[in-house]
This record gives structure tokens, C-alpha cells and sequence, in this order.
């Protein structure tokens, strides 16, 4: 359902992501996990269409994400890091303002949009401005509005900062559902409890290499630990990262 190939992004010398080989499949939840500057957000922003590859390509459901945007984009719900909410809009008006940008029609946007903003505790909210909303409530609505065009292929960066545990909770849940509907999600992440917890392939990036990839278990036979967590093997994989 995603494909990533040979994907590159150099910043003048930097490379911040280096020739990225990476397939995920409907249905699976993929984390991507990797210190600070890693090169997470860059490889979720060119898989997103929003910054253009050095190198190499995203393939969206077959669709090219360079040959054809528009075709490849519809397919995606992208969340980034730091979401763009028009702030002087209410929760909803920001919903019906998405909602029209992807041509949802009326009765389906009703739906969809009483059915996010009850999971996410939202809904008594709705009618106030975003600019009111605590940090949570606007990830929780910028997750909404994500999601409303019903993309096969959900991408979130970082997606439980500034969350408390039950809005984690409810975001954990929303993946599963998503994911055990055939969706597929790729999330980057720091936080490992959440790599763990939910996701059922992990991806090691360090320095714009992917460094490992599989599922727990094949982590830890790949880093040659017994019995030992995912925050053994990130720091023995991305030792030289975090010693610096
Ligand atoms: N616009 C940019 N110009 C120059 N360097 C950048 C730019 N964006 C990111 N980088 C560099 O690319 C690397 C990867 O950054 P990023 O993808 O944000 O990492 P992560 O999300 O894993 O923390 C870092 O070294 C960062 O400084
Ligand atoms: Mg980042």
C-alpha cells in the first residue's frame, strides 16, 4: 500500500534521509521510530507530497506520488507534527472546511463528523472557537479532520505529543479499528511504549538510514538480545546518536 524507493533528501551535505527501501501493507501499523533528527518528519513530509525527494519515489496504492499529486494525496490522511488549524474557526466550521476541500458530500460529513467528535470528546466543544481548545482537543480535531475522506493510507508524525493518557488512548484504539478495517498506518514516533504497544512492523531510522526493520521479535534476534524491550535495542542500534 506504501512503497518507498531508493528515497532521498540531502540538505547540502546532509542527508537527511538516505535511500529508504520500505513497503507497508493494508492493514498493517507501522512505526517508525528515531532520535531527534533522525529523519522522520523529512521522510513523512515527501511521503505526504508536501516536500519533494532529492531522490528516489513514494508509490501510494500503485499511485505516484510525483507523477500524479492529487490521485496519490486523496489516498493519504496526513497528520503532521505541528498541524495547521485555522484558529478564528470553530472545531466544526474547521471539519465542514476540510469536508469541502475533499468534496465529502453533506450527509456523509454529518456522519463522519458526529461520529470524531464523540470518540475524541469533542462534541460538546464543536461550536467554539479552535483558539479556546486546549493542545489535545486541536491534535484530536486535527486527527479528525485527517480522517474524514476515509484514506486507506493514514501517515502521522509524532502522533501523542501533547496528549494525555486518554486521548492517547483514544488514538491508540482509532489505529487498531482503522488498521483491523484494512487501513494502513505509518506513525513516527520517539515514544517506544507506543511502538510497542500498537504497532505491528517497526522501522529503526538513525541519521537518515534505516538501520532495522521488522516486528519486535525479529528486533531483538537482529540485535542479538534475549529478553529485553524495544528500548534495549533502540539504544544499541542508534548508540552513537544518543551518545553524542
Ligand atoms: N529545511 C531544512 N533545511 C536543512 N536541514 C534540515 C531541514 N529540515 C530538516 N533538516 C535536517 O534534516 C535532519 C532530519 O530532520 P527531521 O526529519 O526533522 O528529523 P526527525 O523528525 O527525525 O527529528 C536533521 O539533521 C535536520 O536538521
Ligand atoms: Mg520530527
Amino acid at each position: 500500500m506504501i512503497r518507498l524507493k531508493g528515497l532521498s533528501k540531502h540538505y547540502g551535505n546532509i542527508k537527511a534521509v538516505n535511500r529508504l527501501n520500505l513497503s507497508v501493507s493494508p492493514g498493517e501499523i507501522f512505526g517508525f521510530i528515531g532520535p531527534n533528527g533522525a529523519g522522520k518528519t523529512t521522510t513523512i513530509r515527501m511521503m505526504g507530497g508536501l516536500l519533494a525527494p532529492t531522490e528516489g519515489s513514494v508509490i501510494i496504492g500503485g499511485v505516484d506520488m510525483a507523477r500524479r499529486p492529487e490521485k496519490a494525496k486523496k489516498k493519504i490522511g496526513l497528520i503532521p507534527d505541528q498541524p495547521f488549524l485555522y484558529e478564528k474557526l470553530t472545531g466544526m466550521e474547521f471539519l465542514q472546511f476540510t469536508a469541502d476541500l475533499y468534496g465529502i458530500k453533506q450527509d456523509a460529513f454529518a456522519e463522519k463528523a458526529g461520529k470524531f467528535l464523540n470518540m475524541f470528546s469533542l462534541f460538546g466543544r464543536a461550536h467554539e472557537l479552535i483558539e479556546s481548545y486546549s493542545h489535545g482537543m486541536k491534535q484530536r480535531l486535527a486527527i479528525s479532520a485527517a480522517l474524514l475522506h476515509d484514506p486507506p493510507v493514514v501517515i502521522v508524525d509524532e502522533p501523542m505529543v501533547g496528549l494525555d493518557p486518554r486521548g492517547m488512548k483514544m488514538v491508540k484504539d482509532l489505529f487498531r479499528t482503522l488498521a483491523a478495517q484494512g487501513t494502513t498506518i505509518f506513525m513516527s514516533t520517539h515514544t517506544l511504549k507506543l511502538a510497542e504497544d500498537v504497532c505491528d512492523r517497526i522501522g529503526i531510522i538513525n541519521k537518515g538510514l534505516l538501520v532495522a526493520t521488522g516486528t519486535l521479535t525479529d528486533l531483538k534476534h537482529a540485535a542479538d538480545m534475549g529478553e529485553v524491550d524495544l528500548e534495549q535495542v533502540f539504544f544499541q542500534l542508534t548508540e552513537e546518536e544518543s551518545a553524542s
